[in-house]
């Protein structure tokens, strides 16, 4: 009999500092930071227990193990083959992007990123001093595209790395093998090294399938650095462990040492989560996408019925994009957190016009937002 999943369980996560939990106080849902209150895989708390009972818990070489999984996913998933030393294990994505902020461009380059987007990619060039050129996306019909002629204008203007974020959060979109194409030929035309961050590529909807950025040809890969872990899919953010898939040796020694005596080895504890979860979490994983696009269907109901807010079409992640500009606020996320909401300020990703709300929870927890959501549109409306 196949393992059922209990998605609906509200885990009570207070007294576990909790970054997501302990924001707010007990009387606000917690709606925020791209985590999610659901336990990870019963196959993954075993392999950590198992580990953690063996005791000794020293520093730990990257298991040859772990470099298989990922190179039979890569393989299965994507036909893209990948070599062993192309991989660069780091404690988390955002790591990579100041690393490859760091590395992949010199100090007079400016690195250009589509906004809005994930705050770090805005951070990381003001980190390691590089000018940063935000690129407005375009909305067209609701739905939102990148610039490909404002990234060509960066281009010009002196961007030589591209930070793009693909499945894109905060906007929910899955680019297209065609707009990957133009984002990859600009490129060429320009020499910009592309860091592709393609961390949510786990939880697509709607049988959506996932392009990386790398495998659309051996010139592209050549000039990409692409980021990947499992920490988003399997709920294992807390114990940071990611890596870049890098395969021109000229980029992959530059970040490596970049990193040197800075950057700490990985846990163990987030290598044998990562093997147990690439290697026998796919059940949990499908049954997670059916419950949190059940998830998305049920807000997108309701925000189709309550057209104050515009919920942008979400085709992957668990983050939703919400229009709250009709409603003329001075500061939205006080607003809704008075109302017991605690989302994520679209100011954050550079566009305040916008909210962002973490649907990675309970269908329970939803209808209660939901409920605490029709108080406070009734109340923009007295
Ligand atoms: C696009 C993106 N990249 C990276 C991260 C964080 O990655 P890590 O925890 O591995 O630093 C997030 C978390 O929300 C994210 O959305």
């Amino acid at each position: 009999m196949s393992e059922r999943f209990d998605f609906d369980e509200v885990v009570d996560r207070r007294g576990t500092s909790s970054t997501k939990h302990e924001k707010f106080g007990a009387d606000v849902l917690p709606l925020w930071v791209a985590d999610m209150d659901f336990r990870s895989p019963r196959v993954v708390l075993e392999a950590l227990k198992s580990r953690i009972d063996h005791g000794v818990l020293g520093y730990t070489d990257t298991p040859p193990e772990l470099i298989e999984v990922i190179q039979a996913r890569l393989r299965q998933r994507y036909d893209w083959e990948v070599s062993a030393e192309e991989l660069v294990f780091i404690p988390g994505v955002v790591t990579g992007l100041n690393l490859a902020c760091r590395a992949l461009c010199g100090p007079d380059d400016a690195v250009m990123t589509s906004v809005p987007i994930y705050q770090p990619f805005m951070t990381a060039p003001a980190f390691s001093g590089r000018r940063l050129i935000r690129v407005p996306a375009r909305r067209e019909e609701g739905c939102w595209r990148l610039d490909i002629d404002g990234l060509e204008a960066a281009a010009k203007a002196g961007a030589r790395l591209l930070l793009l974020c693909n499945p894109h959060n905060p906007l929910g979109r899955v680019l297209t093998p065609e707009e990957l194409e133009s984002v990859a030929s600009l490129c060429e035309r320009y020499n910009v090294i592309i860091c592709s961050d393609e961390i949510h590529c786990d939880l697509l909807f709607d049988g959506r399938c996932h392009t990386p950025m790398a495998t659309l040809s051996s010139t592209v890969a050549e000039r990409t650095v692409t980021f990947l872990a499992p920490s988003k899919t399997f709920n294992l953010a807390g114990l940071g462990g990611a890596f870049a898939v890098i395969r021109n040796s000229a980029l992959r020694e530059a970040l490596l040492e970049a990193q040197q005596g800075i950057v700490p080895h990985t846990s163990f504890a987030a290598y044998t989560a990562m093997i147990a979860a690439y290697r026998q979490g796919e059940p949990w994983r499908l049954a997670l996408i059916d419950y949190l696009q059940g998830n998305r269907d049920f807000l997108a109901a309701y925000f189709g019925r309550r057209e104050a807010i515009d919920m942008t079409p979400v085709e992957a992640t668990y983050l939703a994009w919400l229009d709250v500009s009709s409603l003329k606020l001075d500061d939205p996320a006080a607003f809704f957190e008075s109302f017991g909401l605690g989302m994520s300020a679209g100011d954050d990703f550079g566009d305040g016009r916008f909210m962002r709300l973490n649907f990675g929870c309970s269908r329970l927890v939803l209808e209660e937002a939901v409920r605490r959501f029709d108080r406070a549109l009734n109340m923009t409306q007295t």
